[in-house]
């Protein structure tokens, strides 16, 4: 095995999983194992408290009059769970048909690592970097990096760059280098119903009582109209219109037909707005979601009973111009309005992020173009994202500076799902990308 696939292969090995407390000492030992390599290769390193997990930050020498590149990334990982459909132990990773098997191999840990072994390569080959570099890594962003903000308001002095690099998102297909440059915003919450004071007969008491999973179908029913649109009221209020160049260049974007997201969904059928592409609904058009629903007997046979309540866990993607705030209390009216009688309702907002668009042909979309086209050897296509990285948008207002999302995450990754893998070419491919991309930022 190479030097830079032993060190990924160590970095996978700490289950880094940041929503879950009993995970905290390994998320630590994650940050610790990152600082310790980001030091041995030459680098000031520091290591910052947060209220939960640490921020590590790395710098080479700053030289006055150099571009100064902010590269960030995330070290924790999604949970594992449901552990019996892996192949083989998430934590120990394998390789497997030329794929690193385990759980962040592509979220987040290949692709960060990857900056960092360009950035190793490079003081090897050069003894120094042609930009100035600071290494942004967190702990938190797969729980919607609570505490990431802050930290940004009390460092922006230090943090203060020219440009931001981030390799989180997707690439379209095997060997398309792809370049994001928007991001769909996300908010969050859960609605709990509450019916009886506690569980009841259903034959005592059905056909009498209001049942609150009956109640939570046709809730959630409400939030689509047949044809697929949200029917929230003013949900599409503020969203900015597709540009006509971007529907067109989108058109020709290999790997994200309808027909390649039905293969790799592996779903009977697709749903969404009518009146647009699949690529389209998902990078430009808003959404809501059902993350999770219960309530009622969930075990084996039948149970007859009135549930005293149930749940739902929602989320919103958003694009601009949409804001969290606005969808959110629109969302709480919509699901107050709609909430079937003989319940009550309690509506939790959880967590939430800014949507994210920038031009891909301003001078450094330009200059991550040309890293692109160099790592891969072939015509990098211009994308917007369906998923969300908060922090993005953030990083604009607070450090006044736009980011660049060189994605290496494939569609059959399986991020946040059992068996995550990413291709050791995308590994490869991803330190020749950060090579290449220093370069070009240098220009
Ligand atoms: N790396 C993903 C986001 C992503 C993946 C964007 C692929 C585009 C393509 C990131 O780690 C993630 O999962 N983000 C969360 C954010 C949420 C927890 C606030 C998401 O999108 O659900
Ligand atoms: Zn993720």
């Amino acid at each position: 095995m190479t030097p830079e696939l032993e060190d990924l292969f160590s970095f996978l090995r700490f289950p880094s999983v940041s929503t879950d407390s009993r995970h905290a000492q390994d998320v630590r030992a994650c940050a610790e194992w990152l600082l310790a390599k980001l030091t041995a290769m030459g680098l000031t390193t520091e290591l910052h408290e947060t209220p939960k997990h640490p921020v590590v930050v790395a710098r080479n020498p700053q030289v006055p009059g150099r571009h100064t590149v902010l590269v960030y990334g995330h070290y924790d990982v999604q949970p594992v769970d449901p552990l019996n459909l892996w192949t083989s132990d998430p934590f120990q990773p394998e390789i497997r048909e030329g794929r690193i098997w385990a759980r962040g191999a592509t979220d987040n840990k290949g692709q960060m690592m990857a900056h960092v072994l360009g950035v190793e390569k490079t003081l090897r080959e050069h003894g120094e970097l042609p930009v100035n570099l600071i290494f942004l890594f967190e702990g938190e962003e797969e729980i919607g990096s609570p505490n990431l903000a802050s930290f940004l308001l009390h460092h922006c002095d230090e943090l203060r760059c020219d440009v931001i690099a981030i390799s989180d998102t997707g690439m379209v297909a095997p060997g398309v280098p792809t370049l994001g440059y928007g991001l769909r915003g996300i908010t969050c919450c859960e609605a709990i119903l509450r019916g009886p004071k506690g569980d009841l007969h259903s034959g005592l008491f059905g056909g009498a009582v209001a049942n609150p999973a009956a109640a939570m179908a046709r809730l959630v029913a409400s939030l689509h109209a047949l044809d697929g649109r949200v029917a929230i009221d003013g949900f599409y209020d503020h969203v900015r219109p597709l540009e006509d160049w971007e529907r067109h260049m989108w058109s020709h974007v290999p790997g994200v037909s309808d027909a390649d997201y039905l293969q790799v969904t592996g779903s009977p059928g697709l749903f969404g707005e009518p009146g647009y592409s699949s690529a389209e609904r998902l990078w430009a058009r808003p959404s809501a979601e059902v993350n999770g629903i219960g309530g009622g007997y969930q075990g084996e046979g039948s149970k007859t009973v009135i549930p005293a309540e149930a749940f739902v866990k929602l989320s919103f993607r958003l694009v601009p111009d949409q804001t969290p705030k606005d969808i959110m209390e629109k969302v709480k009216n919509h699901l107050e309005w709609h909430c079937p009688p003989g319940v009550q309702i309690e509506i939790r907002p959880g967590h939430d992020g800014k949507p994210y668009l920038t031009d891909p042909n301003s001078k450094y979309g330009l200059a991550a173009q040309a890293a692109l086209r160099a790592a891969f050897d072939a015509e990098p296509v211009l994308i917007r994202e369906g998923g969300s990285i908060p922090i993005v948008q953030t990083f604009r207002d607070i450090l006044g500076a736009d980011t660049l999302l060189l994605g290496l995450a494939l569609a059959d990754a399986q991020i946040h799902a059992p068996n995550e893998n990413f291709p050791v070419v995308n590994f490869e491919a991803g330190i020749r990308l950060n090579q290449a991309l220093l370069a070009e930022l240098a220009k």
